[in-house]
């Protein structure tokens, strides 16, 4: 379907619901991390690109203080008063919309109720930043109805607050910066410490290169109580590295109080630290668009993530064997983990064989039917009509 299409159909869906024309139609996309992975809650750097797909979001101004959020997938209508939103976690899909009108109103933004009818195709819970995407097609949609002057940077990390505080999920700050920030063609350099952002060119098809994701649709049941335990780990490290996050750290450091730290935190500080160096390194292979030497340190990342970060899953590993056995010059887990995507850089000729190998490793371990499809480096949230 066209952009025209989707556009036209969220349009006639709000009307059905709300009963008037929307004011506009914004879109945000998902994303897939290139590297930089459970870097960002360390104040590390981060190299996500946005994907196209992502959330639409059909948004009406109100005379009054409500809003009412429906969503194509979930249902609703859902409502509340704006003064009702608080720093407390609600439950459900709106906590995202309901969320971010707060964050928003937080960060000084006048928000009045809205009627907002939103629609997704990024599979929810499949490590492709599908709430960053609701929350920011939703936040810059209130932002620019309400005040178009807040920077892009500023409704990310709104972003961020409303599924920190609201949604009660501590993520970092990649996500939402990925889905404001992106360009088309280019991976978004981000230091999470300064929010310095940098694009990088991504430009795969001028070496005849294919992006792949692989979606193993295994449940992330672990993820949330994993993840808070991830954290924990490396503020215990930073602490007794004496340092105010572990970007402040090298592997050198690290490795100096492995005694200190005990084998899981000098493990997950590895990790961490090692990352952060893979980044930069990445970035500057992509400034010279060498892909052979990014490669090695997308692998490099994987077995950090699978050994030291203890991660990945047996999907996310058959995901990136399998994709290695097709031809894939490089794959890795992306995301938080436990389950949801792999990424694979292939050759263009070699996706039906990447397609292949991953469908066969995943048959030969008993696994379910992955979902496999290129990606390109697409444009981040903005108003489409
Ligand atoms: C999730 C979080 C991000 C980041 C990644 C891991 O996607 O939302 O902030 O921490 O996991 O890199």
């Amino acid at each position: 379907m066209s952009t025209r299409e989707r556009v036209d159909e969220v349009a006639s869906a709000f009307r059905e619901r709300a009963g008037r024309a929307p004011d506009g139609v914004w879109w945000a996309p998902g994303r897939v991390n290139l590297i930089g992975e459970h870097t960002d809650y360390n104040d590390g750097f981060v190299l996500p690109f946005a994907i196209q797909r992502g959330t639409l979001a059909a948004v009406a101004r109100r005379d009054d203080d409500r809003l009412r959020c429906w969503s194509r997938e979930e249902g609703g209508p859902e409502e509340a008063e704006l003064a009702e939103i608080g720093a407390a976690r609600r439950d459900g899909w709106a906590a995202y919309p309901q969320g971010v009108a707060w964050a928003l109103r937080e960060a000084g933004v006048a928000v009045a109720g809205a009627d907002v009818v939103v629609e997704s195709d990024v599979p929810s819970g499949s490590g492709l930043s599908s709430s960053a995407a609701l929350l920011c097609a939703v936040g810059i949609a209130l932002a620019e109805l309400n005040d178009g002057r807040l920077a892009r940077s500023a409704i990310a990390r709104a972003a961020q607050r409303a599924e920190n505080v609201v949604v009660g999920v501590p993520s970092g700050i990649m996500d939402q910066t990925a889905s404001m920030l992106a360009r088309e063609q280019h991976a978004l350099f981000l230091d999470t410490r300064t929010l310095d952002a940098e694009q990088v060119p991504l430009e795969v098809e001028d070496r005849e290169l294919q992006l792949v994701v692989i979606n193993t649709r295994a449940s992330r049941r672990l993820a949330a109580g994993a993840y808070a335990e991830r954290r924990a780990a490396c503020e215990e490290a930073a602490r007794v590295l004496g340092v105010p996050a572990l970007r402040d750290a090298t592997p050198a450091d690290v490795d100096a109080a492995a005694g200190a730290l005990g084998d899981v935190v000098y493990r997950r500080a590895r990790h961490v630290v090692t990352e952060n160096a893979r980044v930069l390194e990445a970035v500057s292979a992509l400034r010279e668009r060498d892909f052979g030497r990014l490669a090695p340190l997308l692998e490099g990342s994987h077995r950090s993530l699978r050994d030291d970060y203890e991660v990945s899953s047996p999907a996310l590993d058959a995901a990136v064997e399998g994709a290695r056995t097709g031809g894939a010059l490089a794959a890795r887990m992306t995301g938080a983990g436990f389950g949801g995507c792999a990424v694979a850089l292939a050759p263009a000729d070699r996706v039906r064989d990447v397609e292949r190998e991953v469908r066969a490793a995943f048959a030969a371990a008993a696994l379910g039917e992955p979902e496999v499809f290129p990606v390109a480096p697409a444009d981040g949230a903005r108003r489409l009509a």
